[in-house]
């Protein structure tokens, strides 16, 4: 059997059923459905697409609604402009004089995608037309072990050309909802049930012990950079130390006095390193200047045992045995 027979066999016994908006193939419930789905879970939607469908049965009723009471149906499901699209929509539609037959003229409304629309004409007419939501993305990176970030268009290219060449030629329907099903209820983001999954004898993520790796997080961008110079200044065998202000990054720490590093030459730079905070990146050129001011004079080892951040101490290891 291949994946999609496999699926759909899955989905008559063990997917998700009697949900409001299954049974009924009328184009605007689905697409309504469809909407309050995207971004919020079954259990959440059931109750809203009740009341909604109860005050606004058909699309002519929503497109003649205000916004107000649109929105206010919505209240409590969050991302409104869910509704705001779902109310401009209606009223194009009703403009028109019929609702979209294909997912191309679909997906040209506004708050209707390439996977939404797809998923609305494979439930209403049958179309055999492929989805792809963050679900089936999970579900296709581990079965098919596919590499790199899904939200990356060439991961996602190929992902759409997987989804493609996957599709039934028959009940896509049921097919479609076998996918978002096994991605919700099985092959969850956090541990996933492998045991009663249906394709786990063909999923390479599960073969390889890589299920907990796939799909690839988000890159991490890359952090903010701030430079400073810290300043060794050196007086009978004793550094100059300056205590910082009790709020902010090392608060109350001993540290170097700062300055702005493009003030030195190249020749008064001893080295330079980078720190990591959570936020940013801290380069950190370490200048041996002359001088002499006020301010707390310590000895090296006396550093080493004073409250000082993990830059400085490194400093002081290094200048305490220079070939560190
Ligand atoms: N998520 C998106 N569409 C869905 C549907 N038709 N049934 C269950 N969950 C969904």
């Amino acid at each position: 059997m291949n994946f999609a027979s496999i699926l759909i066999d899955w989905q008559k016994e063990s997917g998700r059923h009697g949900l409001p908006w299954q049974g009924s193939n009328d184009p605007y419930r689905v697409w309504v459905s469809e909407i309050m789905l995207q971004q919020t879970q079954v259990a959440t939607v059931i109750p809203y697409y009740e009341k909604f469908l109860s005050v606004f049965p058909d699309i002519q009723k929503l497109a003649e609604a205000g916004l107000d009471e649109v929105l206010s149906l919505w209240s409590g499901l969050g991302y409104y402009s869910r509704a705001r699209n779902l109310h401009k929509t209606a009223k194009l539609i009703r403009k028109n004089g019929k609702f979209p037959e294909n997912p191309e003229d679909l997906a040209m409304l506004p708050g209707i995608g390439r996977s939404t629309a797809a998923a609305i004409c494979a439930f209403s007419f049958g179309t055999r037309a492929a989805i792809l939501d963050g679900n089936v993305k999970r579900v296709f990176s581990r079965h098919f072990g596919m590499e790199g970030y899904p939200g990356d268009k060439m991961v996602e290219d190929r992902m759409w050309e997987q989804a493609e060449s996957l599709l039934p030629e028959n009940e896509v329907g049921r097919y479609t909802q076998a996918l978002m099903d096994l991605g919700a209820t099985l092959c969850t983001r956090r541990n996933p049930d492998c045991m009663h999954c249906p394709l786990s004898g063909s999923c390479i993520a599960r073969y390889e012990g890589r299920v907990d790796e796939l799909p690839y997080a988000r890159p991490k961008k890359a952090l903010p950079c701030r430079r400073t110079a810290f300043l060794l200044m050196e007086r009978d065998g004793r550094l100059l130390f300056e205590r910082r202000p009790e709020k902010g990054v090392w608060a109350g720490l001993l540290c170097f006095p700062e300055a702005d590093p493009s003030e030195f030459s190249e020749s008064e730079k001893l080295f330079s390193f980078a720190h990591t905070f959570t936020h940013f990146r801290l380069e950190i050129e370490a200048v041996r200047i002359q001088g002499n001011r006020e301010g707390i004079w310590l000895a090296i080892e006396e550093a080493l045992s004073s409250p000082i951040p993990v830059p400085v101490r490194k400093i002081l290891e290094k200048i305490r045995s220079p070939s560190l």
